[in-house]
């Protein structure tokens, strides 16, 4: 039996002018910040419209406050129901038009309603080397095994707990008397670049995925 044609994906770019990008986040927003820092500089060819948050208050919404990016903040409430939850989302993100959305340490599985609309152009960033360690606790899980080198990895969501098509990953050392603390800094430190750098490769060139491999086409 012939294996099934690939599906191949294609991204931006595919309008004029600078990628729009909506960046999730949920926290401290490091990795946000890399993100408006580049978009700051010339030829970067993408720029963050929104900055979206399940969380009120945090440090990330403050950062896109200051960088004059619009926010918004869509909670999940405990109880509540988590397809309109995500329907809810979809709608807050697709108001800003983004040709790509950006996962920058949200964390909240997106559903079927958003990847219907922004699959294939969502990526997400997680402190581990996938599909080693997925989940909530990456470094922890990564230290507890006892690899000695973890690190960072950009991919595209689909419907699964960090199994997307991998787009680009960077390994730092474990140290003999890391923490989780700061083995999770130290990644941080690389997971940032790769995030700012895969942005750009997919606001400006043309790419595909076939068979789970992104290929740079221009
Ligand atoms: C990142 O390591 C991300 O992968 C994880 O949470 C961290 C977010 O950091 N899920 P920050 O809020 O951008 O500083």
């Amino acid at each position: 039996m012939p294996e099934p044609a690939p599906t191949p994906t294609t991204g931006p770019p595919s309008a004029d002018g600078p990628a729009r990008v909506v960046v999730l986040i949920s926290g401290t927003g490091t990795l946000l910040q890399a993100l408006l820092d580049a978009c700051a500089g010339p030829g970067f060819g993408a720029q963050v419209v929104a900055v979206g948050s399940d969380r009120p208050g945090v440090a990330g919404l403050a950062r896109a406050e200051a960088a004059g990016v619009p926010t918004f903040v869509h909670p999940l409430s405990p109880g509540a129901d988590r397809a309109a939850w995500d329907a809810g989302l979809r709608d807050r993100v697709a108001a800003h038009a983004p040709d790509l959305v950006v996962s920058a340490g949200f964390m909240k599985l997106v559903g079927p309603a958003f990847l219907a609309a922004f699959g294939g152009r969502t990526l997400n960033t997680h402190p581990a080397l996938l599909p080693a360690f997925p989940g909530m606790h990456g470094p922890r899980d990564a230290l507890a095994h006892g690899v000695k080198v973890a690190g960072a990895t950009v991919f595209l969501v689909d419907e699964g707990v960090d199994t997307g098509v991998i787009l680009d990953q960077a390994a730092v050392r474990v140290h003999d008397d890391d923490t989780v603390a700061s083995l999770h800094e130290r990644i941080k430190v690389v997971e940032r670049d790769l995030l700012v750098s895969t942005t750009h490769q997919l606001a400006t060139r043309t790419w595909q995925v076939v068979d789970r491999k992104v290929r740079w086409d221009s």
